[in-house]
């Protein structure tokens, strides 16, 4: 039978074949390719990179003037590209914001992208309150070192939890859409909120 839509495994096999690091470089080409996200020259920061392809593909939309600085509890391949600074730290870490900070050289980030999720168990009850904490700990991130004028894409799972979550960044952007990259495998309940142009 003939397939409309590309099925999601897909994009695993495509990933192993383009030499991308996951299926996850997907969900950053998504909203490279409709909204131009990423920049020449940004400094962008990425919370959950392990094992790194997001980081792959945000380092070449970037380019040589650009940074990325990849935080992850896991190492990511370190040969990424010069552009590239790993850490290998929790987001739930008192000190993180420091810790990025001191890796932004004291500047802030155009962009901040977070992939974060938890190891999942599959018990509702337990994976969306530590989804949640993650989600709280980068909005933390986001208001201490995310630019004015610089967007935020966050990944979520879906709970009742998620409108609240839109609204507040209404609050704290200019506009906020729901995404789900086609990449996101079926059945899944992962959606992504694009937040624009911080106040
Ligand atoms: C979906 S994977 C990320 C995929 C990645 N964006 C890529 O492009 O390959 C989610 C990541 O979140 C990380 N993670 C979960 N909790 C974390 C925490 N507290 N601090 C840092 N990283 C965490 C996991 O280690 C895992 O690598």
């Amino acid at each position: 039978m003939l397939r409309k839509h590309p099925s999601r495994n897909h994009y695993t096999t495509l990933a192993k074949k383009l030499g991308l690091f996951s299926r996850a470089a997907f969900k950053l080409q998504h909203v490279q390719k409709r909204y131009g996200f990423l920049k020449p020259g940004d400094k962008v920061i990425i919370l959950g990179s392990a094992p790194g392809g997001m980081t792959q593909l945000a380092a070449k939309y970037v380019g040589p003037r650009g940074l990325v600085v990849a935080v992850d509890v896991k190492p990511q391949d370190l040969k990424i590209a010069n552009n590239v600074i790993n850490m290998i730290s929790d987001v739930l870490d008192p000190n993180i914001i420091e810790r990025i900070k001191e890796a932004l050289k004291g500047e802030l980030a155009d962009k901040l992208i977070s992939d974060l999720a938890p190891n999942l168990t599959g018990i509702k009850e337990i994976d969306i309150p530590k989804q949640l904490e993650l989600v709280e700990s980068t909005l933390r991130i986001a208001g201490e070192l995310l630019r004015k004028g610089g967007d935020l894409y966050l990944k979520l799972f879906e709970s009742p939890e998620v409108k609240d979550i839109e609204k507040s960044l209404r609050h704290s952007f200019q506009k906020v859409k729901r995404i789900v990259p086609i990449a996101t495998r079926k059945h899944s309940s992962e959606i992504f909120l694009l937040a624009l142009d911080k106040k």
